[in-house]
This record gives C-alpha cells, structure tokens and sequence, in this order.
C-alpha cells in the first residue's frame, strides 16, 4: 500500500540466549520527539536550522517529508545532520497531495496543532495502526482556536483540515495527560494573536516548550497546586533559526539496558542518552527493582540534560509502580513488563488506560505476549500485573507485532533471556523510531536473526 510505511511482506525476528554475556559501549539513535519538534519549529523559523543527531527513522522521515510538502526545506546532510529552511510562522504553503504521517502520533498530532491556525486546508493520514488512533483529543482543542475538521468516524484518519483564519487564543486543561495534545495546543498559539495557555494537572515532556524558547518565543510556565504546570505562549514571536543537538533517545536506550539487566554477566554503556525528568519514569522504577544502572558524565547538550547509562546485568524485584509516574515513561511500559517478567515477586504498573491508545493496544499486547511466553501475567482494569518466578520466563511465544515497534523490541530483548527463543511475527516497525536496532545489539553479543 502506496501510504503504509511498512514492508508489504513481514519480517519475522527471532531472539535466543546468547552464548556470551552483552558487552561494549553503543549509542542510540536520536531522541524521536526531539527531531520532530525540530523540524518543524525549523519550518517555522526564519532561516536555516541546522541539527545533529536527528534518528532517521520512518517516523522522523515522514514528518520531514509533511514540513517540505508545506513549504519549508528539509534536506540530509548525511550521518543524522540536517538543515531546515524555515518559512515563518503563517508562511505554510497548501500541500497539493495527501500528507501521510506513517506510523507516527506525533508527527500527526503536532503538525495538526501548526495546520489548525494556518488558512490553508490539508488532508492528512497514515498507515493502518495511525488511523486506528484517536484524533478527537486534539479536534476538539484545535476547534476552538477556530479550525474546522472533517474526520471519518470517532475523529480518525485520513481527516481534512482547513485552518482557522482568524485564529482566537484559547485556555485548555488536557483531559488526558498527553505531550502530544499539550504540543499541538502550543504550536496552534504560534500563528494566533495573544496568549494561549495549557493546564497540565500531571507534567508530561516539555520537549517542545524547551525547544520554542531556544528558537526565541515566550514561553511561561508556573506551577499549579497539585504537581501540574500552567504554560502559555505568546503569539506571533518571531522564531530565529537555532542548531539543535539530538540526544539520544531514552526510549530507544531503554531496550539495550533491560537487555544488559537481564542476560547474566552483561555490562552495557550506551552514551550521550537524554535524561529529562520527564522522560526518565524508568530509571526510577529499575532502581528500585535493584537494577545496577549508573548516569555517567552529566551534562547538558543543546538545552537538554544527557548522560552516559551504564547496566550492568543482576537480580531484580518487583516493584510497585504507581499510577502517577505514567507520563514520565508512558513508551517504557512494554520493556519493563519484559523486565518485570524476569524479576523475582509482584510487578503492578497502575494507571495504563493511555497505553490502549498507542501503535497498539499496549497492554492486551504485552499481556498476550508475556502468557504465550509463560509468564504469569494480568490485566486488571488499567493496571497491569507481573507475578515473576526471580528469572525469566519459558519463552517460546511467536509475538504479534500489529505494527508496533516498542512490542517488537521489547519481546526480542526478552528472547534473550528465556530458555527457549521468542520469535515476532514482523520486525519491519522497528524502523520507525530505532532503525539499525538489530545490527546494534548484535554487535553487543545479542543474538537476533531469521528462523
Ligand atoms: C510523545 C508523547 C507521548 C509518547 C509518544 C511521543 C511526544 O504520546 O507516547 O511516543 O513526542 O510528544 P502522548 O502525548 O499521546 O502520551
């Protein structure tokens, strides 16, 4: 299919133990939000944006392709190094074609959020597992600036939208906690008159109000009683071009250090990770499983904290993970049920319903995974239970992927520790956030190949 990134064939993946404990030092690929954010505030500058380290992954690539359809220049430079030709906040073109966002929400949601003040009318879409997500969540703020919508039914994808024309600054309080409703609210305020502010009663990544004020905008943020912030932006700045360095991205990070905790005898450096405290919900709760996990050499690198991660591989126990934490590790849930699965006693990760709404239903996949892989597994409500045996579990599932990367990583790296292999039914989606994510591991000792 012309519009679904995916290779029409599937490429299933198998994981066995290695022979050899998991050793070396890597990096990732580029932090995935972070580059969308930058090419699109790069099409809105004024000038050229140079960036490093951005992933090229299909879902970044994608986004790539959406800002140039609008007018802007995004071109490779080669090795992760790009430059942005921005045409200024108004200054989008009408794309003549469909704009397909691939697998990606966020490429979809944000850019919507820029689409929903610019005059212009776009038709958007993407493979089967986007248009399966929800799009009501960001309709519904985008209307009130004055945008108008046509969706098919329950706000999916492919939508038209027409942007407002005369745009009106809007209030919102997320219903949901969700970086990406929170971004594409902000980013409609740039082409809007006066100040639009977001409530957020439970803090998500601020990815993008960090990245706006390195460009030049006004970005306020004050704390409101119970943990949330109140952000407003103010319309119409001018954003100047600015270089961006891409950390790595601790989400992709997170499969090669669960990888490290759970083969016997591993020792794994992954340097130069992003470790925001809003992204870094899992390095809380592996420490308190009694992970041997170190942050190495911090500092902070184009406006965000990095570190060096080393793990080292050890005994670990369940943990009891409250609901709270979600939006600070919202991807990390499928690799640390495989984590959780290998621990000795009870995991309970609380408060997953976002989890339902992500590539895949998240929690109905791990859960099915980890059972066809003999581990003791429960859904109840939104929370999720893992009742582990103080070593992995059998093995042995095949894994129905339903074009999720994070499920396809998750359940490999756990193949890595059972007795017998887990294979997935299609490696393909790993692309889209982690490309050269097979030959990386690999080449630390993992052992994933064809059957
Ligand atoms: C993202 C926000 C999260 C996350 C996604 C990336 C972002 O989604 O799951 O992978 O870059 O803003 P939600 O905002 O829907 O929680």
């Amino acid at each position: 299919m012309a519009n679904d990134f995916s290779p029409s064939s599937p490429t299933p993946l198998a994981a066995a133990r290695p022979r050899a404990p998991l050793a070396g030092k890597i990096r990732v690929p580029g932090d995935k939000s972070i580059s969308h954010r930058a090419l699109m505030l790069g099409a809105l500058a004024v000038g050229r944006t140079e960036i490093a380290g951005l992933v090229e992954g299909e879902d970044v690539l994608a986004t790539a392709a959406a800002v140039n359809a609008l007018g802007a220049d995004a071109s490779s430079a080669g090795g992760g190094r790009w430059t942005v030709d921005g045409i200024g906040i108004g200054g989008l073109v009408e794309p003549e074609d469909l704009l397909d966002l691939g697998n990606s929400g966020t490429g979809a949601r944000l850019l919507l959020g820029i689409l929903g003040t610019h005059a212009i009318t776009a038709f958007v879409t993407g493979d089967a597992s986007l248009r399966r997500r929800p799009m009501g969540r960001i309709v519904e703020p985008l209307n009130r600036f004055g945008a108008r919508f046509v969706t098919r039914e329950g706000a999916r994808l492919p939508l038209a939208v027409s942007g407002a024309v005369n745009p009106i600054p809007i209030e919102y309080r997320l219903p949901v906690p969700s970086a990406q409703v929170k971004s594409a609210v902000l980013l409609a305020g740039l082409n809007t008159p006066g100040a639009t502010t977001v409530i957020e009663p439970q803090p998500t990544r601020d990815h993008t109000e960090r990245m706006l004020r390195h460009f030049g905008a006004t970005v306020e943020v004050e704390p409101i009683r119970g943990g949330g912030k109140r952000i407003t932006v103010r319309g119409h700045p001018e954003l100047a071009a600015a270089p961006i360095a891409v950390p790595g991205d601790p989400s992709s990070a997170a499969f090669t250090l669960i990888a490290a905790l759970i083969v016997p005898g591993s020792e794994v450096t992954i340097e130069g990770v992003g470790v925001n405290p809003l992204r870094s919900g899992l390095f809380e709760c592996l420490r308190e499983m009694g992970a041997d996990i170190a942050f190495l050499n911090e500092r902070e690198e184009g406006g965000e904290p990095v570190a060096d991660l080393r793990a080292r591989a050890g005994t670990l126990t369940g943990a009891d993970i409250p609901a709270e934490r979600a939006p600070r590790m919202i991807d990390e849930y499928p690799i640390l049920a495989m984590a959780a699965a290998c621990a000795h006693g009870r995991t309970i990760m609380r408060g997953l319903a976002e989890l339902r709404v992500k590539e895949s239903d998240r929690l109905s996949a791990i859960a099915a995974g980890l059972a066809s892989c003999g581990a003791r597994v429960a859904v109840d409500g939104d929370n999720l239970i893992v009742d582990g045996d103080g070593g992995p579990p059998a093995g042995g599932g095949l894994i129905a992927t339903q074009l999720d990367h994070r499920i396809a990583m998750a359940f490999l790296v756990l193949g890595l520790a059972t007795r017998t292999p887990v294979r997935i039914d299609d490696a393909g989606p790993i692309a889209t956030s982690f490309p050269g994510f097979t030959a990386l591991m690999n080449a630390l000792g993992a052992t994933f190949g064809g059957e």
